[in-house]
């Protein structure tokens, strides 16, 4: 295990030993989340008859509100006990068709992968060959979608100034912001068919920020829309990958 690794374990250990439980399930990451859900299956064509993973999935609150609207959802994480609570949580929802599995790798092949505040938690090196391992994971006709922070966030910018204390404390040592056009790039220069879009302006940071004010996560994401068919779009908080595999 790399250095980085060991250090991205023992921060989410910590961070999945409770914090992360109770913060993911106010109302606001809630609808957030649920926003997601509907981002994911509108960008990726997921549906029944889809088989889906999803890479550094923490605790699976995202995979778990997936899973109706898939034929099955695995989820990998690095921390045992955000795979624990995982399965804990299927199990109470009598989740059937979502499985949960502690590691790095993933096994078996895919319709869909998604990775949901991951890439750049990766080290630089792993982030490099993260495409040339993701063919391996994707059927043909497949589809790769990714959620990050950009490097340009004006979020990030302001919360700096205002709340470092706060942003460093939600923040792993080895996580950074990333560059958009860059991450596609890595998956286009490995023959993916790849294009980044801006997901929300201040809306997810929001969320975030103040969780258990969810007329204020809608109010900020009605705004997003707005705000993201103009040029401030630029400087959106978190951005998607959609990358497709070349055809072998
Ligand atoms: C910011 S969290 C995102 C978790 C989840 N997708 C979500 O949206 O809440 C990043 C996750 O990646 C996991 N992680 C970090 N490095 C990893 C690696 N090399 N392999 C698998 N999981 C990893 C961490 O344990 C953590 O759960």
């Amino acid at each position: 295990m790399s250095d980085v690794t060991r250090r991205e374990l023992a921060y989410h250990e910590k961070l999945y030993s409770g914090f992360a439980q109770r913060h993911f399930a106010r109302p606001a990451v809630r609808a957030l989340r649920r926003d997601m859900v509907r981002r994911i299956l509108a960008v990726t064509g997921a549906g029944p008859r889809s088989r889906v993973l999803s890479l550094g999935c923490g605790i699976g609150d995202t995979e778990m509100l997936l899973a109706p609207h898939v034929a099955e959802i695995a989820g990998v994480d690095l921390s045992p006990a955000a795979i624990r609570q995982a399965c804990a949580d299927a199990q109470r929802l009598a989740i059937a068709n979502a499985r949960f599995v502690e590691g790095t790798a993933a096994e078996g092949r895919y319709d869909i992968v998604i990775a949901i505040f991951f890439l750049h938690h990766l080290s630089d090196p792993d982030l490099e060959s993260f495409p040339a391992r993701l063919r391996d994971l994707l059927l043909p006709g497949g589809a790769f979608y990714s959620l990050d922070p950009s490097c340009r966030r004006l979020s990030g910018a302001i919360g700096r100034r205002l709340i470092p204390g706060m942003m460093k404390r939600y923040q792993t040592e080895d996580e950074r912001e990333l560059n958009p056009e860059a991450t596609a790039a890595l998956f286009t220069r490995a023959g993916f068919s790849a294009r980044t879009s801006m997901y929300d302006f201040g809306s997810s940071p929001l969320a975030g920020l103040l969780p258990g004010w969810s007329f204020g996560y809608r109010l900020a994401r009605a705004a997003d829309g707005l705000i993201l068919r103009t040029p401030l779009a630029r400087y959106g908080s978190n951005f998607e990958v959609l990358a497709t595999p070349p055809s072998k």
